[in-house]
């Protein structure tokens, strides 16, 4: 985790991704599966930072007659998408963009932000301007946006706190700043289960 963290614009080709995606799936898949109440009707998918597809495989198996919007920065891993054989699918378009400039549909389901390393809690220049970008965005898009997946990192540093005692208070705390920070209101929490990252599912603020 400590290379992921550190190294938020690598290629995600190039790092050991693999020693993650176990996590990652079961903790995409349970948000999905604990959340059905509100996930339905889920016609459109954006999966702007698409990686190598765990995500994306995984809302071709739960929402199987969605739209399904790939696309990453990285030019490795569209090639990866690319190859995957479930992706080459008409319901699934892949796209080498920066997601910040691309132009959304006129309504997104369910977006999901999965950062190599991302947290409302770390104060350099470079996170900071990271954490600016994406609300900047999200303002920007609020009208098409429903449901918004982010994975945030903060739970990575409760790890090495020696006193755990307040770990639980300090997690509510993150996620009320977390909420502030973007507007947005947090409906849904998913760990992975070595507790180096976390899901929130949340809704823009003003349409709670
Ligand atoms: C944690 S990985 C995503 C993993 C992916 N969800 C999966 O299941 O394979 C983060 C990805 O974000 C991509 N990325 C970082 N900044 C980006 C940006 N501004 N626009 C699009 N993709 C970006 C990186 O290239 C990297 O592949």
């Amino acid at each position: 985790m400590s290379r992921i963290s550190k190294n938020v614009n690598i290629p995600y080709t190039e790092l050991n991704y693999y020693r993650y995606a176990l996590c990652k799936k079961i903790a995409i898949t349970n948000i999905l599966l604990q959340n059905t109440k509100y996930l339905h009707n889920i016609d459109t998918i954006y999966d702007v930072m698409a990686g190598v597809g765990i995500s994306g495989k995984i809302f071709l198996k739960y929402f199987p007659n969605s739209t399904i919007f790939l696309n990453d920065i990285s030019k490795e891993c569209v090639n990866v998408l690319c190859s995957i054989p479930q992706f080459i699918n008409k319901q699934i378009q892949i796209t080498n963009q920066d997601c910040f400039s691309l132009e959304l549909p006129k309504v997104v389901d369910l977006i999901f932000i999965d950062y190599n390393s991302f947290t409302c809690n770390e104060c350099s220049k470079v996170a900071k301007e990271r954490i600016y970008q994406l609300k900047q965005w999200l303002v920007k898009n609020k009208s098409k946006l429903n449901w918004v997946l982010i994975s945030d990192t903060y739970v990575f540093s409760l790890k090495f706190q020696k006193d755990k005692t307040n770990n639980s208070q300090k997690f509510s705390d993150y996620k009320l700043k977390f909420e502030n920070v973007l507007n947005l209101k947090i409906i849904a929490v998913s760990c992975y289960k070595n507790n180096d990252c976390c899901l929130f599912l949340c809704k823009i603020n003003e349409f709670v």
